[in-house]
C-alpha cells in the first residue's frame, strides 16, 4: 500500500526529514504544512493517510489530534534526535508512535505504514478503572455509612453515564441531575456530576460549591494540553459530601469555546474511573451549525452537549409538566434522536393539575404516547416549597427537605439505576464547607 504523509515540523529540521521520507519505498511526502491550520485543511480534503508532527507545532492539542483522526489520518510523533522531552509530551496528548531523524529507513516504513493501516492513532487517554486501580482519593469501595447496602458489583469497573438533558424553558435539568446524583452518592455509590451546560452553569450556586472551584474549564484546559489525568480530575472535581463529587460548570458562558469535545471525552471518560455514576447536566440545544460542521477545526456551541449525550449510556430527557413543555418535549425526543445518544427515558417533572387539568399523570401519559411515542415515564410532582428551600440554603433536597415528595420521587428514579433508594432521612457529613448564598 502507498502511504501519503503530511507533514507539519520544525523549520529547522523538516526539510531534512522529508528528504529521508520521501526516499522510504511506498511512501511519498503528499503536503509540507506549514502550521497547524494548514495540516488541518490538508487533512481535511483528504491529501494524506499520516501526520508527521513535531511537539513544538504552534496549537497543536488533543482536539487538533481528534480533527485529524475523525479525518482518518493517523499521527506519529517527530523529534529532531529522539528528544525525550518532545515525545513525552507528544505522549500526553495521546500520540503513540515517534520517529527522528536517525530512525533505521524500515523502522520508519513501519512507523508510517503500520499506523496507516490502522487508521486514528491518537489514544483516546488512559484507561484507568475503579477499584482494580486506584483513584487518588476516591473511595473505592461502595461505602455504606450507615443503612444503605452496596449498589453495585464489587467488579464494578467503569462508571455509568447518566446525561440529564431537556429543551429550552427551565424543565429542571439542573434540580434532576444535581439530587439524582446526591441520591445515588447517598445510596451508596460513588458519584461524579459534571456540569456541561455551557449556556447557564448553575451546580456551583445550587450547591453553593466555592467560587474559586476550578472545574470544567481547568479539566478541559489540562486536557486540552495532554496534562489531565486521573489524580488531576479528582482534584478538581471537589467531594461536596461522602462519595459525591461535582465538576463546577463555566463561570460565564462566553467560555464556551474552552470547552472542547475532544476534552469533554476524555473528562468523561476519566470519570468513569472515579465514580460507580457519572451525572452529565447538559445545555438546552443541540443544533450543529452547519456551515461550522464543514470547518472542523472551528469551535462548536453546542459540542459540549453533544459531546455528553454521545458518550453517556443512559439519557434522562425531563419536560415541564405544562402545554408548552410538553410540546417541546414531543419536540426533544424527535431533536434527540437526529444526534448520537442513548435512547431517551422520559421524565416530566412539575406535574400538576393546575397546568394540565384533572389525572394530569393520564392526560401527560396519553398526549406523549400519542405525539411522540414515548411510555414508561417518570413523574416528578411540583413541589416548589421543598426546590425553594433547597435553592436558598444552596442544598440537595436530601440534606434540606428529605420528606418532601419531590425527593423521595428522585431517590426512587436514582433506585432505577443504582438497585437501591437511600432513606429518607436528612444527609449529613459535608465534607466540603461550602460558601453561603
Ligand atoms: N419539581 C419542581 N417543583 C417546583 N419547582 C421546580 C421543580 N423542578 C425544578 N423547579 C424549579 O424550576 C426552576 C428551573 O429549574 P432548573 O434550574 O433545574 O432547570 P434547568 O432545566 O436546569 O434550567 P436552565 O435552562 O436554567 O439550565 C428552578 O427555580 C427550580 O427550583
Ligand atoms: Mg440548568
Amino acid at each position: 500500500m502507498s502511504v501519503t504523509v503530511l507533514t507539519a515540523l520544525s523549520h529547522a529540521w523538516e526539510g531534512r526529514m522529508v528528504e529521508i521520507v520521501d526516499r522510504l519505498p511506498g511512501i511519498a511526502v503528499g503536503r509540507r504544512c506549514v502550521d497547524l491550520a494548514d495540516l488541518l485543511a490538508a487533512a481535511a480534503a483528504g491529501h494524506g493517510d499520516v501526520a508527521l508532527v513535531s511537539a513544538d507545532l504552534r496549537g497543536l492539542d488533543r482536539d487538533a489530534l481528534a480533527h485529524l483522526g475523525a479525518h482518518g489520518v493517523a499521527v506519529v510523533g517527530a523529534s529532531p534526535d529522539g528528544d525525550e522531552e518532545q515525545e513525552r509530551r507528544l505522549r500526553q496528548l495521546g500520540v503513540q508512535r515517534h520517529v527522528h531523524l536517525a530512525t533505521p529507513g524500515e523502522d520508519l516504513v513501519e512507523s508510517l505504514t503500520v499506523h496507516a493501516a490502522a487508521g486514528v492513532a491518537v489514544a483516546s487517554g488512559p484507561q484507568q478503572t475503579w477499584p482494580g486501580q486506584d483513584p487518588p482519593t476516591a473511595p473505592v469501595a461502595l461505602v455504606t455509612d450507615s443503612t444503605p447496602p452496596p449498589v453495585a458489583p464489587a467488579e464494578a469497573v467503569r462508571g455509568r453515564v447518566i446525561a440529564v438533558w431537556g429543551p429550552t424553558g427551565a424543565p429542571g435539568r439542573s434540580t434532576v441531575a444535581v439530587n439524582l446524583a446526591s441520591e445515588l452518592a447517598a445510596a451508596g455509590a460513588p458519584t461524579v456530576l459534571i456540569d456541561l451546560d455551557t449556556y447557564g452553569a448553575a451546580v456551583a450556586q445550587l450547591l453553593s460549591v466555592l467560587d474559586e472551584a476550578p472545574g470544567l474549564a481547568s479539566a478541559a484546559r489540562a486536557s486540552e494540553l495532554g496534562t489531565l489525568d486521573l489524580m488531576g480530575l479528582a482534584r478538581l472535581a471537589v467531594e461536596v459530601s461522602p462519595r459525591f463529587r461535582v465538576l463546577t460548570g463555566i463561570p460565564t458562558p462566553n467560555r464556551w469555546p474552552e470547552i472542547r469535545p475532544a476534552a469533554v471525552e476524555q473528562i468523561i471518560d476519566l470519570s468513569r474511573s472515579l465514580g460507580a455514576f457519572v451525572v452529565l447536566d447538559l445545555g438546552f440545544a443541540i443544533e450543529d451549525d452547519e456551515e461550522l460542521s464543514y470547518d472542523t477545526a472551528a469551535p462548536r456551541r453546542n459540542a459540549a452537549t453533544l459531546s455528553g449525550l454521545a458518550e453517556a449510556d443512559d439519557l434522562l430527557l425531563v419536560g415541564s409538566a405544562d402545554p408548552v413543555g410538553l410540546q417541546r418535549m414531543v419536540r426533544a425526543v424527535q431533536g434527540v434522536g437526529q444526534v448520537a445518544s442513548p435512547t431517551p427515558r422520559p421524565v416530566v417533572n412539575r406535574l400538576r393539575a393546575s397546568s394540565v387539568g384533572a389525572d394530569p399523570r393520564r392526560r401527560v401519559e396519553e398526549s406523549l404516547a400519542r405525539f411522540a411515542g414515548v411510555e414508561g415515564i417518570t413523574f416528578l410532582p411540583e413541589d416548589r416549597a421543598a426546590t425553594d428551600a433547597a435553592l436558598l440554603a444552596g442544598m440537595t433536597l436530601a440534606e434540606c427537605d428529605p420528606d418532601s415528595e419531590l425527593r423521595r420521587a428522585i431517590a426512587q428514579l436514582a433506585g432505577t439505576f443504582s438497585g437501591v433508594v437511600a432513606p429518607a432521612r436528612r444527609a449529613s457529613g459535608r465534607v466540603l464547607r461550602r460558601r453561603r448564598p
